[in-house]
C-alpha cells in the first residue's frame, strides 16, 4: 500500500516510521529525518490542489493527516470526494477541535465528564462571570474558542489575570479571530492522561495510554508548550480501566456526529484529568497527539496502513497488538522555546539504536547540514521492559551531547 503522510513534525516522523514497516510511504513536506523512512514531496500542507497532484501522480492508496490545520480547513473533505481514502475528520468534525465552544457544547449535550464552563463574545460579560466565580470560591481557566496553535489556553494564577486574558483575547485581540469568542471554565485538579483512539465513523479502537508533559521546565513550572515530553503508558491510571472510559468520552462523540450524517473517521483524542470526581474531558483534538504518538508508535505491534486503511473505509478495524514494552520520549527543543529562540543549530551526532528511536521535528538541512528550524527539534524514544529503564535509556542517549543553545527537560518519567 502507498500512503501519503501530511505533515512535517515529531508526531509526522513517528507516524511514517510506523507506517514504512508494512507500506511505501510518502511525506509532504516531511523533515530530514522523515526522509529516511518515506519519499518527500514538496508542497504545503493545506494546499488541497497540490496534495491532490501528488496522491494522482504517486498513486496513493491511503492518506493519513497529522495536523488540525488542514483538517479544520477542509482538505481532507476535499481528497476524499476526489475518491481518495483519507484517514483525518472532515471539516464538521474536525470542529471538535477548531471550536472550544462547539466541544464544551457537544460534551454538555451528550453527557461528556467535563468542567463547568461559559462562552463569551461580550468582554463585560466575560469579567463580571470571572469576578463572580472568584467571589463564590471557585478558579478559572480562560480558554480562545478558535484554533490558535496550543496558546489559546491560559491557566491564570488570580482573578487578575483571568480578567486580563479575558481582555487580551476580547478587546486586544491577541489571537487574532481565534479568541473573539472565549470559553471561561472550571478550574479541575489532577493528573492528566491522553486518550487516542482511532475511528472508522461507528467504532474506535484505542491506542495505549499515554502521559504528556505540557509545561517548558521540570517539575511542570514554566509556561505551557507544545508539549516536553511523554511516556507510555501512564503510571496514574489502569490499563484495562483507561480503555473502558473510551465508551464515556468516544462514544458519545461518534454517535453525535454518525446521527448527524457526519461520520467521524480519524484520530479522536481526548485530553483528560483525573479528578477526585472521576475523569473528565478537558479538550478534544482532531488529531495524533505530539508528542504522545512518538511514544505510542513505537510500542505497537502490526500493520497500521492496514488498520488505518480500514477506518478511513469505515470497515472494522481489527484488534491492535501492544508490545510488552514501556516507552519514554524526550523533546529536544532550541533554548527560549516556547518563546523567542535561535534557529539553524547545526544537531549533534545522536545515533538510533534498537532501543533508542530518533524522530525529528522542527529541522531541516542547509549546505549539507541537518539544522534546527523550529522550537522543538527532536523527540528521542526509549523503550524497554521496565518504564524506568526507558526513561534512563533515553536520557542516556542525549546526555552530553547538547550545548547550551539547547534546552530539554530532565524529569521525564522520573
Ligand atoms: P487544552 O488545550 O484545553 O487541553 O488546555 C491545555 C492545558 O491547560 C491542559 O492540558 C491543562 O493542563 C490546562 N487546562 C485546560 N483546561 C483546564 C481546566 N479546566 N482546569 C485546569 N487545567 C486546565
Ligand atoms: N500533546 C498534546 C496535543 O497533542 O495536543
Amino acid at each position: 500500500m502507498r500512503v501519503l503522510v501530511v505533515g512535517s513534525g515529531g508526531r509526522e516522523h513517528a507516524l511514517a516510521w510506523k507506517l514504512a514497516q508494512t507500506c511505501e510511504v510518502f511525506c509532504v513536506p516531511g523533515n530530514p529525518g522523515i526522509g529516511e523512512v518515506a519519499a518527500l514531496r514538496d508542497g504545503a500542507i493545506d494546499d488541497s490542489g497540490r496534495l491532490e497532484a501528488i496522491c494522482r501522480e504517486d498513486k496513493i492508496d491511503l492518506v493519513v493527516f497529522g495536523p488540525e490545520r488542514p483538517l479544520i480547513a477542509g482538505i481532507a473533505d476535499y481528497l476524499r470526494a476526489k475518491g481518495y481514502a483519507v484517514y483525518g475528520p472532515s471539516a464538521v468534525c474536525a470542529q471538535i477541535e477548531g471550536s472550544k465552544s462547539f466541544a464544551k457544547k457537544l460534551m454538555i449535550e451528550r453527557g461528556i465528564p467535563t468542567a463547568k464552563y461559559r462562552d463569551f463574545s461580550e468582554f463585560n460579560e466575560a469579567r463580571d462571570y470571572i469576578e463572580s466565580e472568584y467571589s463564590a470560591g471557585r478558579e478559572v481557566v480562560v480558554k480562545a474558542s478558535g484554533e490558535a496553535l496550543g496558546k489559546g489556553v491560559v491557566v491564570p494564577t488570580d482573578k487578575d489575570e483571568a480578567i486580563g486574558a479575558a481582555k487580551a483575547m476580547l478587546i486586544d485581540r491577541s489571537l487574532g479571530d481565534a479568541g473573539q469568542l472565549i470559553v471561561v471554565e472550571e478550574r479541575l485538579v489532577g493528573r492528566e492522561v491522553s486518550l487516542i483512539a482511532l475511528c472508522n465513523g461507528l467504532d474506535y479502537l484505542v491506542l495505549p495510554s499515554s502521559k504528556d508533559y505540557k509545561a517548558a521546565f521540570d517539575g511542570g513550572l514554566g509556561p505551557n508548550t507544545g508539549g516536553m515530553g511523554a511516556i507510555s503508558p501512564s503510571p496514574d491510571v489502569e490499563e484495562e480501566e483507561f480503555q473502558s472510559w473510551a465508551e464515556k468520552f468516544i462514544r458519545p462523540i461518534l454517535d453525535f456526529f454518525a446521527e448527524a450524517g457526519n461520520r467521524y473517521i480519524g484520530t479522536l483524542y481526548a485530553g483528560l484529568i483525573l479528578t477526585e470526581e472521576g475523569p473528565k474531558a478537558l479538550e478534544f483534538n482532531a488529531r495524533f497527539g505530539d508528542p504522545e504518538t512518538q511514544a505510542i508508535m513505537p510500542r505497537i505491534n502490526g500493520d497500521l496502513g492496514e488498520i488505518l486503511y480500514l477506518a478511513a473505509e469505515g470497515k472494522p478495524i481489527p484488534s491492535l497488538e501492544v508490545g510488552p514494552e514501556c516507552s519514554a520520549t524526550i523533546v529536544l527543543s532550541a533554548r527560549g522555546y516556547p518563546g523567542k529562540y535561535e534557529k539553524n543549530i547545526p544537531l549533534p551526532e545522536i545515533r538510533s539504536s534498537e532501543k533508542v528511536i530518533i524522530f525529528h521535528a522542527g529541522t531541516s538541512v542547509m549546505g549539507g547540514q541537518v539544522v534546527s528550524a523550529g522550537g522543538r527539534v527532536l523527540n528521542v524514544t526509549g523503550l524497554a521492559l521496565e518504564a524506568k529503564e526507558a526513561v534512563e535509556l533515553a536520557y542516556g542517549a542525549i546526555d552530553g551531547r547538547f550545548d547550551e543553545r539547547w534546552h530539554y527537560r530532565k524529569d521525564i518519567g522520573r
